[in-house]
């Protein structure tokens, strides 16, 4: 972010800017699993009405507060009550344990853009993906050493964020214009040939039709609500920034439905290759799509190198595409991430802005390495559950609460209508002050209630402690730590 204020110099700039930061490898890696995971169909409609019921009230409720007292995530809520600075905090914590694992994904990324090139998989994704690119190991417990393609992509991944971040964001404000429609062209590609295979019907069949019985399951529920966070990068902290850059005169209420339908558009769009792929494996393997392979944090890793590979020509030239089109798409949300924590560090501080970024990125590559292990799939398919599923929520409550009964929602509603083509009505200060923390609340509290009476996918309890309630905790309290430390500043 730069130095004055006023940082987008158009409309468009700051749209694009938040859809890039928006649309990344939660649209076509973890969105296409989730869904898997709650059942297909059964996942849209909680899906869809989180995006409606929180999504957007909420991204116009961070695109206003940013623009209105401009300033990062902690100074805004510092503005609001000087005891709330430490949700900012805890906002910009969170955003370092995701990119963490982010990075480590992209990581997997680098790794495949090499075995594209000799289409390594063949015609056993699944096996390669776990057993050759992984190593995996039995369980958490079994860290099976470095697996080092990883560790190398790993590396890379930071050296280009450290690098992107370093020169400065300005030059890549023209880069997104390319790499934002591009990866949309590609998934084309990729929709277009998975719905013609073999047994694509039943795979979407599976993605389409809804299943209401699941919806009594508060988990898909809660999965559903915090996928929208995650992919809409909201209660980071980053989009109040975001809009802290924006004129005052300047819309935002339209730009949000803008940036969340482009989003979940493409998340849906992507849907569509992912499932396609599964109908064509559940028809080769002659089994129901259900069952087809181990949901989780691998499946886009097994469903897009088998449509790579059953593409008639050019599959190598396609399959480098795409995992190149994955790393400009999850480079940017990347990247933003880390901006987001430098920002809020450097200005608190006043600290020298280049040893900042290079501190946060020698720290999120060594916070990234255990996800290079061979365990390294459990313990980032345990810490992105827990951190969504309970960490994310919880800030978005708080923000709620915070924003609609201490800052005064009419207020901020009035500010966003001045300047918003669309007039947002009291429907939205609904939303703020009730049904969103409310339905959130309750959704929270259920799956509290049920996780502790099952372990999350069977992992040993010790690794869910671990993994998942110790980190969620520390950032909390981190947020706190932070805050403290923030005051001795003194007056701000
Ligand atoms: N929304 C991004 C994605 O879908 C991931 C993300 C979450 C993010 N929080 C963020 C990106 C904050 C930038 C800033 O991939």
């Amino acid at each position: 972010m730069a130095e004055t204020r006023e940082y987008w110099n158009s409309r468009a700039g700051f749209i694009v800017a938040a859809i890039g930061s928006a649309v990344g490898l939660g649209n076509v890696w973890r969105f296409p699993y989730v869904c898997y995971k709650y059942g297909g169909g059964a996942f849209l409609i909680p899906y869809f009405i989180a995006l409606v019921t929180t999504g957007i009230p909420l991204m116009i409720l961070e695109y206003g507060i940013g623009q209105m007292v401009a300033k990062g995530a902690p100074q805004v809520f510092h503005s609001i009550r000087k005891h709330f600075e430490w949700l900012g905090w805890t906002a910009v914590l969170l955003s370092g344990v995701v990119v963490f694992y982010y990075s480590a994904v992209m990581a997997w990324c680098f790794d495949y853009l090499y075995h594209a090139v000799s289409l390594a998989w063949g015609d056993d994704a699944q096996t390669f993906f776990f057993q050759k690119s992984l190593q995996i190991t039995n369980g958490p417990g079994e860290l099976g050493g470095i697996v080092w393609p990883i560790f190398l992509g790993l590396l890379l991944t930071w050296i280009s964020i450290f690098l992107i971040i370093y020169k400065g964001v300005k030059a890549v404000g023209k880069v997104v214009m390319i790499t934002v429609p591009l990866p949309v062209l590609i998934l084309g590609i990729f929709v277009l040939r998975g719905v013609t295979l073999p047994g694509a019907a039943d795979g979407l069949a599976y993605y389409l039709t809804p299943d209401f019985k699941a919806l009594l399951d508060p988990e898909v529920w809660l999965a559903a609500y915090s996928q929208i966070f995650f992919s809409l990068s909201l209660a980071f902290g980053v989009l109040i920034a975001y809009a802290s850059y924006l004129p005052r005169n300047k819309d935002t209420a339209n730009s949000a439905f803008i940036t969340s339908f482009a989003n979940c558009g493409t998340s849906f769009f992507a849907g569509f290759a992912v499932f396609s792929a599964l109908g064509f494996l559940a028809h080769v393997k002659g089994v129901s799509v259900d069952k087809v392979i181990a949901d989780g944090p691998g499946l886009a890793f097994i469903t897009y190198p088998t449509i790579i590979s059953n593409l008639p020509f050019w599959s190598i030239g396609f399959g480098v595409l795409f995992f190149l089109m994955l790393l400009t798409l999850g480079i940017d949300s990347a990247f933003s991430l880390v901006e987001g924590i430098v920002a809020g560090v450097a200005d608190e501080w006043h600290l020298n802005k280049a040893r900042v970024t290079t501190a946060v990125c020698v720290v999120g590559f060594a916070g990234g390495i255990i996800f290079t292990t061979g365990a390294g799939l459990y313990w980032l398919d345990i810490v992105d559950h827990f951190i969504l599923q309970f960490g994310l929520p919880v800030i978005g409550i708080v923000e709620c609460i915070f924003v609609g009964y201490f800052f005064d929602s009419k207020r901020l509603r009035t500010h966003i209508n001045m300047h918003s083509e669309i007039k947002i009505g009291l429907w939205w200060d609904i939303c703020i002050k009730y049904v969103t923390p409310i339905l959130l609340g309750v959704m929270f509290l259920k799956n509290l209630y049920e996780s502790m009476k099952t372990p999350y996918e069977g992992y040993p309890q010790w690794a869910l402690f671990v993994g998942g309630w110790l980190v969620v905790i520390i950032i909390f309290i981190g947020g706190v730590v932070l805050m403290k430390l923030s005051k001795t500043e003194g007056d701000r």
